[in-house]
């Protein structure tokens, strides 16, 4: 189903699975709110999906928020993306009925994802970012204690360096987060190793006491 909430074009499916958490699925550049739905499947068997569209448009292509240039982001908008984004969470929760989901977000889609957990702590149950870097140079300083984050780089991604990741980790830890960094033999584009350290975070974490 597609719907609207918030002003948010998406997509939600519902869990099958009992005691599973919900998984907020954050698309890259370029995607929408079909395109993680397959990935969400395979992470996270029977869990509800919760899959909003990119707002921002760049040359027609879905954002999450605005860049000036290649790996550039206006800092501004992406609080403010945060900023909305979390409120379609908050409503989607109260009209799905769900818990705190767990983001699973690629590339731009991490980087939203990322920049939500500092900037409203109260929103995630935890995230997987796949492909991330730093969405902000001097983020809020929350709070998120113990908060599990699963950051997975690619050695050759000429996007989103793992120097890069690394310092978003770093901020993340700095909060209070219980980070872990992989990074794998790939590019920017996902592969099977992503998949299943995702996997395997999302079930550690759906295991563990709700926070
Ligand atoms: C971004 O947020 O711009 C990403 O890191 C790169 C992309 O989405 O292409």
């Amino acid at each position: 189903m597609t719907d609207d909430l918030e002003g948010f074009t998406h997509r939600f499916e519902q869990g099958s699975a009992a005691g599973s958490l919900p998984i907020l699925l954050l698309h890259g550049t370029g995607g929408d709110e079909n395109d993680l739905i397959d990935l969400g499947r395979v992470v996270a068997p029977g869990s509800a999906l919760l899959s909003p569209r990119g707002p921002v448009l760049e040359h027609g292509m879905p954002r999450f928020f605005r860049r000036l240039a290649e790996g550039v982001f206006d800092e501004a908008d992406v609080k403010r993306r945060a900023d909305e984004l979390a409120g379609f969470v908050t409503a989607a929760r109260q009209h799905y009925a769900l818990e705190a989901p767990i983001a699973l977000g690629f590339s731009n889609g991490a980087n939203i994802a990322a920049a939500m957990l500092m900037q409203r702590p109260d929103v995630l149950s935890g995230a997987v970012l796949l492909r991330a870097m730093v969405p902000l140079v001097n983020p809020p300083a929350a709070s998120i204690p113990g908060t599990p984050v699963l950051l997975v780089s690619g050695t050759q991604d000429p996007i989103a360096p793992t120097s890069n990741a690394a310092q978003l980790a770093s901020q993340l830890r700095e909060r209070g987060a219980g980070v872990e960094h992989r990074i794998v033999p790939a590019g920017h584009g996902l592969t099977q190793a992503d998949v299943n350290l995702a996997a395997a975070f999302v079930k550690a974490a759906a295991k563990a006491p709700a926070l």
